[in-house]
């Protein structure tokens, strides 16, 4: 069995139908894209991944236990294992360094010492006492995935982790989810960069619609000449 297993998901609000049938696996080690145009459901299926939402039908199953049917508290476990960096970075009224260390559970090294290798990961040493809400998009999605690798999760979530950032930052922003990629951990990256899905990507799942519409290797996806620009932007 997959490390992730998501079998037959469906997903509603109202009457709306966001997500069909839904099936998708990722192992660790793996960095899976999740492509399509804008509204076919990659945030929902990210959130129903990161267990904040319930499916209506369907199954999310993490290293082998159902969690998408776990009573709250059991779900709360699983997620300490997860981390999803969102669309939208919220940032708390408080220090960057704070914002950093929020969530942090596992206290190997110095609390410090953390949020000091996460900052200088993402860039942004030296950043520690600033208010975090006077920052930039940029710098406020960097801290995000400070925030988030900092928990070393074994399943890393990212919501157009680029998005908001110069094609500088967000190479330097491709190289620290490469190398915390490894064989501790899967990912699963929701984008609209087809470089960078190119560039990260093991395997690619294509929506539309709700629909898984295309999945395979980037060089797979990207040789079918599937009508893709819709979703695209190749800087
Ligand atoms: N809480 C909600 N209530 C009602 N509709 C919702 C809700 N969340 C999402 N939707 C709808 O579900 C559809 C899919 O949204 P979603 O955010 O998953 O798309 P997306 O693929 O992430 O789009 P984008 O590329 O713009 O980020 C959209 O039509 C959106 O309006
Ligand atoms: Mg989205």
């Amino acid at each position: 069995m997959a490390f992730l297993e998501i079998k037959g998901l469906n997903k509603s609000y109202g009457q709306a139908k966001i997500l069909e049938e839904i099936d998708l696996t990722v192992e660790k080690g793996e960095i899976m894209a999740l492509i399509g145009p804008t509204g076919s459901g990659k945030t929902t299926l990210l959130r129903l991944i990161d267990l904040l939402e319930q499916p209506d039908e369907g199954s999310v199953v993490f290293d082998g236990v159902l969690v998408s049917a776990l009573p709250e508290k059991e779900r709360q476990k699983a997620r300490r294992r997860m981390a999803m960096v969102f669309q939208k970075p919220v940032m708390f009224k408080a220090s960057v360094r704070e914002n950093v260390s929020y969530g942090l559970k596992i206290r190997g090294k110095s609390e410090e010492e953390k949020v000091r290798d996460a900052l200088e990961a993402v860039g942004l040493l030296g950043y520690e006492t600033r208010d975090a809400n006077t920052l930039s998009g940029g710098e406020m999605q960097r801290i995000a995935l400070a925030r988030a690798l900092i928990l070393e999760p074994e399943l890393l979530l990212l919501d157009e982790p680029t998005a908001n950032l110069d094609p500088k930052s967000a190479a330097s922003i491709d190289q620290i989810i490469r190398d915390f990629s490894g064989q501790k951990t899967a990912v699963i990256m929701a984008t609209h960069n087809m470089q960078q899905c190119k560039r990260l990507a093991n395997r690619v799942t294509v929506l539309k619609g709700g629909r898984v519409a295309g999945r395979g290797r980037p060089e797979d996806i990207f040789s079918q000449k599937m009508p893709l620009s819709s979703c695209t932007s190749f800087d």
